[in-house]
């Protein structure tokens, strides 16, 4: 990606100081893009205190954001504000060499092979969970996935120990985590107020738990099937003359996978039963029709290959990402400048220090890029229309390129998992109209939603 002679990208005018500061942060990024979208086009600037945020919309400017190295676009200067949650010595702590190094043990942790590991837990737990519903009742999906997620992510991330001795503890400790995450936390994270030491109390709580369990499965050997495991095992190669992985590098890395992997999966749950339940006649009538020819092939059993048969499921799953994808904005910080090429051929400066800002929520919509974009739709995705490889970074709900998501394929089976359950066992109703996004969070979920479930008469 050469630099040319573009000239920078326009700059969004009149927003006040502190408004624009405001704007980007609380009120509506939505809007703020919508405005400088109809404005500009794909690529704009709009100041906010003594930055500038450089924003590239839709996937003809986005390949340099997604594929280009480290030192070019980088991850640190924008998100270390997640240092004081996931503590000392991981990810943006540390420099790029050891993140090479932590980040290969995610993959490790998280690579295909590995869901065989977890397929069955995922299946156990959402058995389990449901199996204490009534026959008949109403709920809130966000609520209800947000509980049984919990479990699971104790169960596959965290271990055993934790799910079966003390997960009310660690839920409180993660929860005192999420609250000490506020918007004023992304420019001021080591701000003296009560959220902040509670978080920081938290988490030296959550390492002494932590600690604990990695001493004693050390100690004795034992071994379990989890991504805690994955961590205890892991060794440096090139940095750190080759160590095993410490106590603190593995609970920082169990509260990294946390925070990418827990809410982002629940709430995706929620929308993809939200949107399907809503569109009765199709998607929803599809999915039912497509558990019952899978269940008269290999009865009620689920496991990688049967989960991985459920087409009509999967697109569902990515047409509720696409449409409510839950993080917002995708951050890098340019370290070099570099040129993006706009759908008309216009090319377009970025200089270095700016931010730089991708929106999987917005991109989604572009009529030119998915047609029809509020109509739910998974055939979109399916032969022969598939929309999103027109061009690559169409969609973005789980990133792409580069620092594409790791967990794309834990998430899907664990969505599924549960949705398979849920449509063999019950039927659906919404009593109230698809919600909402609620902007306030930083994770991105539906507005509270009454749902009515039956369960489904044994023939
Ligand atoms: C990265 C979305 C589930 C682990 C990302 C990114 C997105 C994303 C958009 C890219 C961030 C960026 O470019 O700045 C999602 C969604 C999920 C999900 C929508 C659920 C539906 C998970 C799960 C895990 C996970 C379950 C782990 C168990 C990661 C990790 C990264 C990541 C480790 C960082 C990759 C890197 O920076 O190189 N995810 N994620 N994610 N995700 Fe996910």
């Amino acid at each position: 990606n050469t630099v040319g002679n573009g000239e920078t990208p326009p700059v969004f005018e009149g927003l006040p100081f502190i408004g624009g500061l405001l704007k980007f942060t609380r009120d509506k990024p939505m809007k703020l893009m919508q405005d400088g979208y109809t404005k500009f086009g794909e690529a704009f600037t709009v100041p906010v205190v003594n930055k500038r945020i450089t924003f590239l919309i839709g996937p003809d400017v986005a390949p340099h954001f997604f594929k280009a190295p480290d030192d070019e676009m980088s991850q640190t200067e924008v998100y270390s504000f997640n240092v004081p949650t996931f503590g000392p010595g991981v990810v943006y702590d540390v420099d790029q060499k050891v993140r090479t190094e932590q980040f290969r043990w995610f993959t490790e942790a998280l690579k295909k092979e590995r869901m065989k590991m977890y397929v069955p837990q995922f299946v156990m737990e959402a058995e389990q969970y449901f199996a204490n519903w009534g026959d008949e009742g109403v709920v809130d999906f966000k609520e209800e996935f947000s509980n049984l997620i919990t479990k699971t992510a104790a169960r596959t991330l965290l271990g055993r120990e934790v799910r079966e001795q003390c997960l009310e503890e660690v839920t409180d400790l993660l929860h005192d985590l999420d609250e000490g995450m506020l918007p004023v936390s992304v420019m001021f994270p080591y701000l003296p107020i009560p959220a902040h030491f509670k978080r920081d109390k938290a988490r030296k709580r959550l390492r002494d738990i932590f600690g604990r369990i990695i001493r004693a499965r050390r100690a004795s050997g034992h071994r379990e099937e989890d991504c805690l495991q994955q961590f205890i095992d892991a060794r440096y190669q090139k940095v750190n003359g080759g160590r095993e992985s410490n106590e603190e590098e593995i609970t920082g890395l169990l509260i990294a996978v946390l925070f990418a992997g827990q809410h982002t999966s629940s709430i995706t749950t929620s929308w993809t039963g939200l949107r399907m339940v809503a569109d009765k006649g199709n998607s929803y009538a599809k999915a039912k029709e497509e558990q019952r020819q899978i269940m008269s092939k290999h009865g009620q059993d689920l496991d990688m290959e049967v989960l991985g048969s459920m087409e009509v499921l999967h697109r569902n799953i990515t047409e509720a990402l696409r449409m409510n994808p839950p993080l917002v904005l995708l951050l890098r910080y340019a370290k070099q400048p570099f040129t993006a090429t706009t759908s008309t051929g216009k090319q377009y400066l970025i200089p270095k220090g700016d931010v730089v800002a991708a929106s999987p929520n917005f991109s989604h919509l572009l009529p030119q890029v998915f047609s029809e974009p509020d109509r739910y739709d998974p055939e979109r995705f399916a032969p022969p229309r598939e929309e999103d490889k027109v061009k690559p970074f169409s969609f973005i709900g789980f990133g792409g390129g580069r620092h594409g998501c790791l967990g794309s394929n834990f998430a899907y089976l664990q969505i599924k998992t549960i949705w398979s359950v849920l449509l063999r066992n019950f039927d659906f109703e919404l009593l109230d109209p698809v919600p909402e996004p609620d902007y306030n969070s930083m994770v991105i979920g539906p507005k509270k939603c009454r749902v009515k479930y039956m369960r489904k008469k044994l023939a």
